[in-house]
């Protein structure tokens, strides 16, 4: 029996200390994990994998010195316009979850026209987790719920697990089978905490420039060796 696989999230983590132990500045590790993300998402969709989501930058993360915060939205600008044409040309559609006004306008400007340029793309689904923070998703969820309920155009009976879910960032999209975290930290560090209820977790010591596709094949061998309860028996 095998387990049916058509979403893996990633929280693409490691960066700075793959820099440092090759004595340089963390920022060089953020472009190399930049790259990676280009392989990893083509590889994935060679695999038949349906959606993946990559944890790019959370909302703690606008906390970092300036400096850091600033160049990887330079990167970020780099490969909004450039380096993503290439999973264009993979057939693979691009969109992004998280609090997008927190972002530049020229950025925001840029994501919504990948986005355009991408939707009608049919191989793969890649999802970037952009100052994305899932407390924070979930409080907005909550908010609407309130409010669509407030106005009368929503009863309280019929707030369930499907009326939740399709007020997150990640409405269109279906629950993670497998996440990955890279680096040997092992916690989600906000990362779509409702979504995750019953994922497959893989901790590997690997930091995320050093990722390969081969390694994300071991994993998903692995998770075919793995039984899913669902809490039942
Ligand atoms: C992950 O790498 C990328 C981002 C969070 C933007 P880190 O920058 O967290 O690298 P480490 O964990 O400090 O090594
Ligand atoms: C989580 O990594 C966020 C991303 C990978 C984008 P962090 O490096 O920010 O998480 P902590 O600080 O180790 O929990
Ligand atoms: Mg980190």
């Amino acid at each position: 029996m095998s387990n049916a696989l058509e979403h893996i999230a990633i929280i693409m983590d490691g960066n700075g200390r793959w820099a440092l132990s090759h004595g340089l500045p963390r920022t060089a590790g953020h472009k190399k994990g930049a790259e990676v993300v280009i392989e990893i998402a083509k590889a994935a969709k060679e695999m038949g994998v349906k959606y993946l989501t990559l944890y790019a930058f959370s909302t703690e993360n606008w906390k970092r010195p300036k400096d850091e915060v600033d160049t990887l939205m330079s990167l970020l600008r780099q490969y909004l316009s450039k380096d993503f044409d290439e999973l264009n040309k993979n057939n693979i559609r691009i969109c992004f979850i998280g609090e997008r006004e927190m972002l530049d306008a020229d950025i925001q400007t840029k994501m919504s026209e990948l986005e355009n340029l991408t939707a009608n793309n049919t191989s793969a689904t890649l999802q970037i987790a952009l100052s994305y923070g899932s407390r924070a998703e979930i409080i907005h969820a909550v908010k609407q719920i309130a409010t669509n309920v407030k106005n009368g155009d929503m009863s309280i009976e019929s707030i369930d697990e499907k009326s939740i879910s399709a007020m997150l960032y990640t409405k269109n999209v279906p629950d993670p089978d497998i996440l990955i975290r890279t680096s040997g930290e092992q916690r989600l560090s906000n990362f779509l905490l409702w979504q995750l209820a019953y994922a497959e977790f893989f901790f590997t010591k690997t930091a995320w420039p050093d990722f390969t596709a081969e390694e994300l094949k071991k994993i998903v061998s692995n998770y075919q060796t793995r039984e899913r309860r669902y809490g039942q028996i």
